[in-house]
């Protein structure tokens, strides 16, 4: 069996220069480089198969799952957006959509609204939410979403992988069961987005 061959890969993580990470091998999931080499603590391990959302994060202004998002797929399908390799990998985190100091919309109103008791779903509802949301609102759609629209977004979702184009089915799930907390903080959020 070949030897594993290490792999240097420069990544610009939630807007600060661009640093480089050298992994054992390119079949690592950009998740574990997120969480063991570069100490982050808001994408988690959940499901480990794309479905559960809890390492979601923004690639390259789009979401995606991390624990998918092995550094190999990333640099060839970098030319689907027309990134030239050598450009670093640009991700947004949990932690780059806010900070304690300045807190996003959404991350506030999970905090107003106490939307969680594990939470270990935030991670997938606050970056789903974000992105959803900012969708919305880039198609010029600046209304609140009804409680309906909210439950439909955590109910339908499917997430398209970037990289394999296979659509999966992947309902935002607390089994906590707060959910009705979660739809009152992201229809808090929107306001104050839009
Ligand atoms: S851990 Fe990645 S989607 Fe569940």
């Amino acid at each position: 069996m070949a030897s594993p061959t290490p792999v240097t890969v420069s990544i610009a993580l939630n807007g600060t220069a661009p640093q480089n990470v050298t992994v054992p091998d390119s079949s690592v999931p950009l998740l574990y480089v997120l969480r063991d080499q570069l100490g982050l603590k808001g994408p988690k391990f959940g499901c480990g198969f794309g479905q559960c959302g809890a390492c979601s994060v923004i690639l390259f202004g789009k979401i995606a799952r991390s624990c998918q998002a092995t550094l190999e797929a990333i640099q060839q399908t970098m030319g689907l957006y027309g990134i030239p390799l050598t450009a670093p990998i640009s991700v947004t985190t949990l932690e780059g959509i806010g900070t304690p100091a300045n807190p996003h919309a959404l991350q506030t109103a999970f905090i107003d609204q106490q939307a969680g008791q594990c939470a270990y779903c935030a991670n997938a509802m606050i970056m789903g939410a974000y992105s959803w949301l900012n969708g919305r609102i880039g198609a010029g759609n600046k209304k609140v979403p009804t409680v309906g629209e909210v439950e439909d977004f955590l109910t339908n979702s499917t997430y398209t992988d970037p990289f394999t184009g296979v659509v999966t089915p992947t309902p935002y799930l607390c089994r906590c069961g707060a959910h009705v907390r979660i739809v009152n903080a992201i229809q808090e959020a929107a306001k104050g987005m839009a």
